[in-house]
């Protein structure tokens, strides 16, 4: 059964009417915990086949550790024809050949835990790679047994879908199939038919695959693309087709359904009978904060940690909307653990994101401060913590596609090997990389930058030691601060009565004055510096400057 894992104070601060704050008193992992999000593809090559593997990623356990997170997600790395890179799965209870086998995957597991990492399985629930054994039998006629595992309509026959709705990757959510004459509904490629969760024998058939990793080891999943389980049974036509080409995500027919609920609660079961606190973290867009509050589940028994991401597609470095952002996931979710991330597979490197091209690093070591400061569960992607960046397209087409590289995205950008040092292939394979090394990695890399205090490197590692090792800003309550000033956000951390952190922000390139209210009374001044950057000294009182770019993190004690 879930607890209840936090509570909503109310107090009265200066300057602002009683507010209310939201403080963690869960002792769960995953509520303050740091997972690393691994491309395997990407990570770190053991056999030299230009393809990361999983071996590759054990022996890169230490380097994790040392880093100081807590758990790792790695992508897909089941058996797939690679139309999405790993997002389609043709059998969801082995390994792909490129990244190894099953007895790596126990190998990996175990000394993961030698050092008290957990692994989370990323698992790709809504649809099945074209090439899956369900998929086939399915498709065979229609009356096959499985034929109901995914969603076979009549349409209007070949000439007319359906419905007109758009597939999140463009076109019809919709693909025609002459031997059975009938559409199969898609909301990513063709490639990847969904499956139809209202069946049982599918229900039960996945569910089994969740038993099965949980059993070899799994400390959890990342549950892919969680709003599009169901449709609305009635198949409405769309009253606003997008644009052709134009992206469909999050309509009410489509994504959020009632129905989905049932299944994260059935879910979320099998994994509360498993010892050790397993954990489910959702790729779950929704186009509210009052959605995302509901995706926790009423009795919060759904998903623990789903993805924010209304925070984590902001994508311009601006004071105030990080506040706004920020403010709801800690004060509108009722308490729950928010998640916060800006980079991952799917989305552009935040070094270049939110990088003005001159001081990508200070701003860097900002949005880290950012993320990595709050109460909640942050994610990191494989090589933030070295302020990679993103690979220009025009260098990513200068590689011929081969076998090695089964298509070319638009988010090869974001996944580029990582870059393990200076030498050749930036020590991610002896072999030639699947993807071009981002010309970045001479200065931006690991062996390098660990040997550089100033390093964007040095900055995440001393952020995640305090996080470690402060409960305060490990597990301290959420305090909104208004700083007087919109490009200075400023927020505190408040562990019961007697400590308090301020954190301070300046996203602008330009020394920025500012007032801090919103501090209890009988707090300030603030003497300890924790981490600064650039180097600046505590608030002597609630009027001061920051740097540009600056990041100031201080407390009381
Ligand atoms: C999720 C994955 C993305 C994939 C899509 C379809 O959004 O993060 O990479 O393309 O699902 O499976």
């Amino acid at each position: 059964m879930c607890q209840m894992n936090s509570v909503l104070l109310a107090v009265a601060l200066i300057g602002l009417p009683t507010f209310t704050y939201a403080q963690s008193r869960s002792d769960h992992w995953y509520d303050h915990a740091v997972i690393y999000e691994i491309y395997p593809r990407s990570f770190s090559d053991s056999n030299g086949d230009g393809i990361g593997d999983l071996n590759g990623i054990t022996a890169r356990l230490d380097y994790l550790k040392g880093l100081g997170i807590d758990a790792i997600w790695i992508t897909p790395f089941f058996p797939s024809p690679n139309a999405d890179f790993g997002y389609d799965i043709s059998d969801y209870v082995n390994v792909a050949p490129e990244y190894g086998t099953l007895a790596d995957w126990d190998k990996l597991v175990a000394e993961a835990n030698k050092r008290g990492l957990r692994i989370l399985v990323d698992f790709v629930l809504n649809h099945t790679s074209d090439q899956h054994p369900w998929f086939k039998e399915s498709r065979s006629s229609r009356t096959n047994p499985k034929r109901d595992w995914y969603v076979w309509k009549t349409g209007g026959g070949q000439s007319q879908p359906p419905t007109h709705w758009t597939s999140i990757f463009g076109g019809y959510t919709w693909t025609w199939d002459a031997h059975t004459q009938q559409w199969y509904y898609h909301i990513f490629l063709p490639q990847q038919p969904d499956v139809n969760w209202a069946n049982p024998g599918l229900r039960k058939a996945m569910f089994d695959v969740v038993r099965f990793w949980l059993n070899r080891g799994a400390s959890g999943f990342r549950l892919d693309a969680t709003p599009y389980l169901f449709e609305d049974p009635a198949f409405p036509d769309d009253p606003h087709p997008p644009q052709a080409g134009g992206p469909a995500a999050l309509e009410p027919y489509n994504s959020g359904r009632p129905e989905n609920h049932q299944v994260l609660q059935q879910m979320r079961k099998i994994l509360d009978g498993y010892p050790g606190d397993r954990v489910l973290l959702g790729e779950s867009s929704t186009a509210t904060i009052q959605d995302l509050a509901r995706v926790y589940g009423k009795h919060h028994d759904e998903i623990q940690l789903p993805m924010d991401f209304l925070f984590g597609n902001l994508n311009a470095l601006d004071a105030a909307l990080f506040k706004k952002q920020v403010d709801a996931a800690q004060l509108e979710l009722g308490g729950e653990t928010p998640v916060f991330f800006f980079s991952s597979h799917d989305h552009p490197r935040q070094w270049s994101t939110f990088g003005d091209g001159k001081h990508n690093d200070e701003i860097a070591k900002l949005t880290a401060a950012l993320t990595l400061m709050q109460r909640g569960t942050v994610l990191l992607y494989y090589g933030e913590e070295i302020g990679m960046g993103n690979m220009p397209g025009g260098q990513l087409r200068t590689v011929p596609l081969s076998s090695k590289r089964p298509r070319s995205d638009d988010r090869d950008g974001e996944r580029t090997p990582m870059q393990w040092d200076a030498g050749l292939n930036s020590g991610f394979t002896t072999g030639s990389p699947w993807l071009p090394v981002e010309s970045g990695y001479r200065s931006y890399n690991v062996e390098t930058e660990k040997a550089n205090p100033d390093s964007v490197y040095a900055w995440y590692a001393k952020l995640l030691q305090l996080r470690r090792e402060s409960a305060l800003l490990r597990d301290g309550a959420y305090l909104p601060l208004e700083s007087g000033n919109r490009d200075v956000f400023a927020f505190g951390r408040q562990a019961g009565s007697k400590e308090i952190a301020l954190i301070v922000l300046n996203t602008s390139s330009k020394e920025q004055a500012i007032h801090i209210t919103g501090i209890p009374k009988g707090w300030p001044p603030f003497r300890t510096v924790l981490a600064a950057s650039p180097k600046a000294s505590a608030p002597a009182s609630q009027d001061f400057t920051i740097a540009p770019f600056g990041v100031l993190i201080t407390s009381v004690d």
